[in-house]
């Protein structure tokens, strides 16, 4: 996929974009700051012919909404909206910048390819790992789908945060509605690692990252938490012998579906190569063939782990903290669902924002804007103007809008015209439905 944009231009009028971070599978990962903002961000961009159909499109946001929906948590990977910009889906993650070395996932920590990680620095990853997807799977997770190593970014800190929940689901929802036209489509290869790659076997339309695929979703596609396992335990495997590739490959020679039977062989007939102490029973037991002679969820992994971490360092492993969302998620939230169409569901975030603060003149106006597209005058007109006096002059903007929609005789007569633009250009539908 080609970049369509580059260094200086404005993604949706207020992202700037400073620099591309890396192309996927499925789009292009782009650094950028959002005017009034210090922090940069990063946007992360999918190939406009997977949404060209209208409902693909709906069922991709739906899944990229999963990952939103997560929250704020130590281990994952932050996703902050889902929105649509010049008629492209975009999804805001937080920005994970490169260490001294320029690495930035756990597959450039794995690049050299000649050495295993410390086994306390792989334990303690390993635990990270699993208390993000505990959090994923409380959350309604079913499973991420494409576990591997670019997918679990590392912070200066040293930090795991695990990215791109939901993705490969609607990665591939989106391939089985256009699959008949298509080929498998393979990103990267052998040598520098594959991609999410659409694949095309027996007539089905199917998408995984050769070499993590486990032997069931080969088989039948059908994925759950077990398979997930099995695809974290490649991964553990590559942290304690430090190879750049997951075990059980087959050389590939451009022959994709000669590739994928050839490494389901391998996994169902050979044995795993050996893994040093301490995790070697660990991760024999993640990648077995049979699914449930796997561990069964993500919290009896980390026991294992957490167990073999306090007996070699004497430290017990903490259950991080989770707090409560911040007025800031289900702002960010809300915004989305607004975006996105879902106005009761927005309403419903921007209400825990003004629960936490009722002064926030960009919930108000939001909250003004999908109560007018829902048509409900009266409670907008009871929702607005009794917290008028609490919002401060500098933000009274945002809650002018709100005010103008909740009664559209006033906005007829007096919508001022940078509103009218603002209507214009992000909610085209309202301009219908209040008469404006
Ligand atoms: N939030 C982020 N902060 C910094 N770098 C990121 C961020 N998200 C992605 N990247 C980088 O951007 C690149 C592209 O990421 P992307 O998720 O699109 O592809 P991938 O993970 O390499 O492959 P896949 O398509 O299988 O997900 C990767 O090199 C990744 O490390
Ligand atoms: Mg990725």
């Amino acid at each position: 996929m080609s970049e369509l944009y580059k260094k200086g231009d404005v993604i949706g009028g207020k992202f700037e974009v400073l620099g591309t971070l890396g192309k996927g599978g499925f789009g292009v990962v782009y650094l950028t700051r959002e005017r009034g903002h210090r922090d940069p961000c990063a946007l992360k961009s999918f190939r406009d012919e997977f949404l060209a159909d209208g409902k693909v499109r709906e069922a991709f946001k739906k899944e990229a909404l999963l990952w939103v929906n997560l929250g704020e948590h130590p281990f994952i990977l932050s996703a902050r909206w889902v929105e649509v910009f010049s008629g492209r889906l975009f999804v805001q993650m937080d920005y994970v910048a490169p260490d001294s070395e320029g690495r930035t996932s756990l597959a450039d920590h794995l690049a050299k390819g000649n050495r295993a990680l410390d086994p306390d620095q792989t334990l303690e990853w390993g635990i990270q790992f699993c208390f993000g997807l505990e959090h994923a799977s409380a959350h309604g997770v079913k499973c991420h789908r494409d576990i591997n190593p670019r997918n679990i970014l590392i912070t200066q800190e040293r930090t795991l945060k695990i990215a791109d929940f939901g993705l490969a689901a609607a990665a591939e929802l989106a391939w089985r509605s256009m699959g008949s036209q298509g080929q498998s489509l393979v990103t990267g290869g052998a040598e520098q690692g594959f991609g999410l790659s659409l694949l095309k076997t027996d007539g089905r339309c199917w998408c995984g990252t050769p070499g993590y695929i486990p032997p069931e979703v080969y088989r039948h596609g059908s994925a759950d938490i077990c398979s997930d396992i099995y695809s974290f335990g490649l991964v553990l495997w590559q942290m304690s012998t430090g190879s750049n590739s997951p075990p059980f490959l087959v050389p590939y020679r451009g022959d994709i579906e000669g590739f994928l039977r050839g490494v389901y062989r391998q996994q169902l007939t050979c044995r795993l190569p050996p893994v040093p102490e301490p995790l070697c029973r660990i991760v024999e037991r993640c990648v077995k063939p049979d699914p449930t002679e796997r561990y069964q969820h993500f919290g009896e992994l980390r026991g294992d782990l957490a167990r073999i971490f306090r007996d070699r360092t004497g430290i017990p492993v903490q259950v991080p903290e989770v707090g409560e969302p911040s007025a800031l998620f289900w702002g960010k939230k809300g915004g989305s669902l607004l975006g996105l169409g879902r106005y009761e569901d927005a309403i419903g975030c921007l209400d825990k924002v003004l629960a936490i603060d009722p002064r926030d003149a960009t919930a108000w106006g939001n909250k003004g804007v999908a109560l007018a597209a829902l048509g409900r005058l009266e409670m907008r007109l009871g929702a607005t103007t009794g917290p008028w006096r609490l919002i401060p002059n500098r933000r009274r903007f945002g809650a002018t809008r709100a005010m103008l929609l909740m009664d559209p005789a006033v906005a007829r007569r007096r919508l001022p015209a940078t509103i009218r633009l603002w209507l214009w250009i992000r909610h085209p539908r309202l301009l219908g439905t209040t008469r404006v």
